[in-house]
């Protein structure tokens, strides 16, 4: 029964969906150049900046997404965020 269970294992893994998005730096780096149109990254130094939260900076970064035409979607808000994260925020 043990051994069936651990046949099964894998295959339940395989199939659990992932609800969360995980950022990809590199790419939220090429995103981002679209948003230098109204400021540079001045905004996120320490001492200009509002956001607080790594949750705040996504909300935000989902906020100016809808700029733009077609909106940023869900991976691209991620890829952003991450981006940001590791470059000025680092919550
Ligand atoms: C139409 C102009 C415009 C565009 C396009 C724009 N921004 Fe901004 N952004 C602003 C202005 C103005 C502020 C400062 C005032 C504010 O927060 O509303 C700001 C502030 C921010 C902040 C908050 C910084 C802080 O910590 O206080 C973040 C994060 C940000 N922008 C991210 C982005 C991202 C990511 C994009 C591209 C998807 C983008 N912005 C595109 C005008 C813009």
């Amino acid at each position: 029964m043990n051994r069936l269970l651990l046949c099964l294992l894998p295959l339940w893994m395989a199939v659990t969906p992932v609800h969360a998005l995980t950022g990809d730096v590199a790419r939220g780096e090429v995103l981002h150049k679209k948003c230098l149109d109204c400021h540079g990254t001045g905004v996120y130094a320490p001492d200009k900046r509002k956001i607080t939260s790594l949750k705040a900076l996504r909300k935000d970064v989902k906020r100016w997404g809808t700029y733009y035409a077609p909106a940023l979607n869900d991976q691209e808000v991620e890829d952003i965020t991450a981006w940001l994260n590791a470059n000025f925020y680092k919550f």
